[in-house]
């Protein structure tokens, strides 16, 4: 019989402090209006002081374990898509399985920037549909306000703070991850970038005094791309599939920029109230946003519901999976 990779949890955690657009207009110039209008963020969460990516996935990882009612030392895997881990090196696996005790785990980085999580995804459930694994556990989150520029309004007014995470189990019901379609071109690597401090340019006191730590987006091309490439690959996966707009409970789009989850939206025929949307609160938190709305929507959710999940990112790197959710979200506790 099949195994399917059935997401059984999900946990989720935000910084408490709250960037809200009125703040950033004292920071650049911008304003409530312009980014609500081109963006349909409102504010984002950062996290203040000294502390890394792993002190927001250990949150999230307590309390997907705590309702899933398991211990760390069940996980047998733990994959991070992130491109912001609290080090260089070591992995921000590797860290977070140490905080967590996952002690019988293993673990690794994705970093596919925006499609961090839906790339790291797709990579955990083959351990499980192998039958090599009963546990792994899947995290997308970011610390994007660290390699953020707050005197550039073409970035800082976009990103976000957060870490989200699911847990994949092994299901012979016709549930979980049911296809995936992946895509990847390079040769949108100048438009979405950090310039220095990889192998090419290691950080020096030019880099930093040139501000090459920082995100560099070309935010009209990006968005062109994204537009076109994430409503066709909606499009796609639902073809090959033989699906339909009606037969889809939830889109669930990667959160860049409102504008292009309504295109996405439109293209694929699922209305507004099908769309899964926390843009307004937390901004784009890069490999962050799916697991968090899906955090967000737990409640909504039922099992057997179609779930269309699609995003776009730096690199280029994009694509959509289709997931039958495995349990009702409104039996489980937060
Ligand atoms: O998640 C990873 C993938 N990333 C994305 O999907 C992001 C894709 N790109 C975008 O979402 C949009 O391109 C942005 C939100 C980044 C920018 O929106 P836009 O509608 O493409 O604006 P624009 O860059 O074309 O700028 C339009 C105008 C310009 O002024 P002029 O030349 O028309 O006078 C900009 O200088 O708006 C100005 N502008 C701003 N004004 C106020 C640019 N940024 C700002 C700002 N506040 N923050």
């Amino acid at each position: 019989m099949k195994i399917n990779a059935a997401i059984t949890a999900v946990g989720g955690y935000l910084p408490e402090y709250v960037l809200t657009n009125e703040e950033l207009s004292t920071l650049v110039d911008t304003n409530d209006e312009w980014i609500t209008s081109r963006t349909g963020i409102k504010e984002r969460r950062i996290l203040k002081g000294e502390k890394g990516l792993s002190d927001m996935c250990v949150p999230a990882v307590e309390e997907l374990l705590k309702k899933r009612g398991i211990s760390a030392s069940e996980l047998d895997l733990v994959i991070v898509g992130t491109i912001t881990g609290d080090y260089g090196f070591p992995s921000a696996a590797n860290v977070i399985c140490d905080k967590i005790g996952a002690k019988n785990a293993w673990g690794y980085d994705l970093s596919a920037a925006c499609s961090g999580f839906i790339y790291s995804l797709a990579t955990g459930a083959q351990f499980i549909e192998t039958g090599r694994y009963k546990k792994v556990l899947v995290i997308g989150a970011d610390k994007m306000s660290s390699i953020i520029n707050y005197e550039d309004r073409a970035t800082c007014i976009i990103f976000g703070d957060g870490a989200g995470a699911v847990l994949l189990e092994p299901s012979t019901e016709d549930v979980g991850i049911k296809d995936f379609l992946l895509k990847s071109d390079g040769s949108g690597r100048n438009y979405l970038y950090m310039p220095a401090g990889g192998s090419l340019k290691p950080a020096s006191k030019s880099t930093v005094e040139n501000n090459e730590h920082y995100v560099v987006q070309e935010g009209q091309t990006v968005f062109k791309f994204a537009v076109k490439e994430m409503a066709d690959v909606s499009a796609e996966i639902l073809e090959r599939n033989n699906l339909k707009g009606e037969d889809i409970a939830w889109l669930v789009p990667h959160q860049a920029n409102k504008r292009i989850i309504d295109a996405t939206a439109s293209r694929v025929n699922i209305g507004s109230d099908k769309v899964m949307m926390n843009i307004e609160k937390y901004g784009n938190t890069t490999a962050g946003t799916i697991p968090l709305l899906l955090w967000d929507y737990e409640k909504q959710l039922k099992k057997g519901d179609n779930l269309i999940i699609s995003a776009f990112g730096g690199g280029f790197t994009w694509g959509s999976i289709w997931l039958k959710w495995a349990y009702d979200g409104s039996k489980v506790g937060k």
